[in-house]
């Protein structure tokens, strides 16, 4: 029996594109792609976290990083966004979808109801506005990016898809029903997704991430004394680690 080889050799000089690039989790898949030599395009919404987000990968690595505005949901930004990474690095050969997360809009203030008094507070206060947009950010704004960003992959008929879902996929969390439901549905379209491109040579695969301490999870996580609030000592104590992840073991 030989023993397994590896290496990274076969990503250098491929094209990375890593969408919600400019964020915590997102900045070290860039920084660890850039490290084995990808050639990265970071796009986020947030044109100005893009660029510095960039600059900062090129400082650390000397790889070619660019930043570019797109909104993964919108279509025609993610088609302008597609031309520039063709015409500055090439055809992408990897595409990470990081855009996501959840918000203040979907989230029920109380975990349980148990008396119609607490309505606004709970399930029946939920703005739809709120609902959708957590919903649309994680589901279609990983649908979206994959049906334009992975057709160069396509055409070469070989190229790797990496679509952020979240344990809440399998174990609802309480609060964020949004939230839960677009995760279990980003895994559920990469199971789909998968099977779907195999002929074409493409690999879509999902991480489900446990708990890690980004700014979104903060308002989740801690009162306003900064104390870890019984709701998440509660989920930390489901963790194997028992404790929230550092983002840089992501
Ligand atoms: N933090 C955790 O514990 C955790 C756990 C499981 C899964 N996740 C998932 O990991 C991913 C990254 O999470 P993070 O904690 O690093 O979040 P983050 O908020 O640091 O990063 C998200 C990035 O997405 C960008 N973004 C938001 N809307 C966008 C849009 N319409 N178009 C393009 N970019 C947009 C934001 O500007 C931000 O830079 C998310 O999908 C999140 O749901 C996080």
């Amino acid at each position: 029996m030989t023993t397994p080889q590896f290496s990274f050799d076969e990503i250098n000089e491929k094209v990375a594109v890593i969408n919600g690039g400019s964020g915590v989790l997102c900045g070290d898949f860039a920084r660890a792609l850039a490290g084995i030599g990808a050639k990265i395009a970071l796009l986020d919404i947030n044109k100005n976290a893009a660029q510095k987000a960039a600059g900062d990968v090129v400082k650390l690595s000397g790889a070619q990083v660019i930043g570019i505005a797109c909104d993964v949901l919108s279509k025609e930004s993610l088609e302008a966004a597609r031309i520039q990474i063709n015409s500055e690095f090439g055809p992408i050969d990897i595409l990470v979808n990081g855009a996501g997360g959840n918000a203040k809009s979907a989230t029920t203030e109380i975990e349980q109801i148990s008396d119609m008094v607490d309505a606004p507070k709970s399930f029946y206060g939920l703005e739809i506005d709120g609902f959708n947009s957590v919903f649309n950010l994680n589901f279609i704004g990983t649908l979206l990016p994959t049906q334009i960003l992975s057709q160069d992959m396509s055409h070469k008929k070989s190229g790797v898809i990496i679509n952020i879902s979240s344990m809440a996929a399998f174990h609802p969390l309480s609060k964020i029903p949004a939230y839960s439901a677009a995760k279990a549905a980003v895994s559920n379209i990469t199971e789909w997704l998968a099977v779907h491109l195999a002929p074409m040579g493409i690999r879509v695969n999902a991480m489900a991430s446990g708990f890690f301490l980004t700014q979104q999870l903060k308002f989740l996580a801690f009162d306003e004394a900064g104390n870890l609030t019984p709701r998440y000592k509660r989920v930390i104590g489901k963790t194997a680690i028992k404790r929230l992840g550092d983002h840089e073991e992501f």
